[in-house]
């Protein structure tokens, strides 16, 4: 695996891999990886004919009180993980590379960016469309390949290729479990043994809802209060958002027959984790 840092390298880097192996498959992260970014790269590997990974903490996704400073940082292990997967090229810039001193260009996605996450995390999505932007224009990948577990920068993102006519195919994985199906997230690692216990309420209540839809519930607004008195046994659990939404657009719905994505965002202890349930449409 080749481990490059500036513009120029990183260039010369993937016009190399574009020649020798054709098409690449790129997997933004954060790094502080686990078995769902690896789910990415398997998927891009089945895809693509080479696989890029960056690693960077993208300081302008984070809100002021919010955890850049303590974000989990494992450079070393990440990058033993990215060579189990047989990674060709990882791309861990410094901010500065990413940021320089005088830059000013933000991608807004208007209307979305301050939807679900968007509205109580205000200016992440601007951050995370810009740096995804940037990421895309360093890597020029054929495909990207995100989480459905960050369902709304799903939808931020899709809108965002579409609207620039970005030339990326978007390739979205399902989201990876633990087996008693707590989401994988870098962010579990902040979570004290009590914590981590009172962490499945997210799916529990996501499963509540979905259970009722499989019994003929169409009502938004039933799944809503069927998830709230899941979340009402942990009254130590911060319900951020509970929502029932279209997946594209983000905006409410009042029945779920023509599909929905159910989402959920809560704060354990100090840690905001969130999940989501995507609803097939009615046949
Ligand atoms: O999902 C993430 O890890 C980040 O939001 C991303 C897409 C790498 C942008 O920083």
């Amino acid at each position: 695996m080749q481990i490059v840092r500036t513009l120029a390298e990183t260039r010369a880097a993937v016009r190399a891999l574009r020649a020798e192996k054709g098409s690449i498959g790129f997997v933004p992260t954060m790094g502080a990886l686990h078995a769902g970014h690896r789910s990415l790269v398997q998927a891009a590997r089945a895809r693509c004919g080479a696989v890029a990974v960056s690693i960077f903490v993208n300081p302008t996704q984070f809100g002021p009180n919010e955890d850049f400073s303590r974000y989990p940082r494992t450079f070393a292990e990440d990058c033993e993980a990215l060579r189990e997967e047989e990674v060709d090229l990882l791309f861990a810039p410094e901010v500065a590379t990413m940021y320089p001193a005088d830059a000013v260009t933000v991608v807004r996605v208007e209307g979305l960016r301050d939807r679900l996450d968007g509205a109580s995390r205000l200016g992440h999505f601007d951050g995370v469309a810009t740096v995804v932007a940037n990421l895309f224009q360093i890597v020029q990948p054929d495909a990207a390949f995100f989480g459905q577990k960050d369902a709304a920068q799903v939808a931020v993102l899709r809108r965002m290729v579409r609207d620039l006519h970005l030339p990326v195919e978007m390739a979205i994985c399902p989201t990876v479990r633990e087996a008693d199906g707590l989401a994988m997230s870098s962010r579990n690692r902040y979570l004290s043994p009590e914590e981590r216990r009172q962490a499945l309420v997210l799916w529990r209540a996501l499963q509540v809802a979905e259970a009722l839809v499989k019994n003929g519930e169409q009502k938004a607004e039933r799944l809503l209060e069927a998830m709230r008195s899941v979340f009402a046994a942990l009254p130590d659990v911060r319900v951020d958002y509970l929502a029932v939404v279209d997946a594209d657009t983000l905006l409410p719905v009042q029945d779920v027959r023509r599909g929905a994505l159910l989402a959920a965002a809560a704060y354990v202890g100090t840690t905001r984790l969130i999940d989501n349930l995507l609803l097939p449409p009615e046949v």
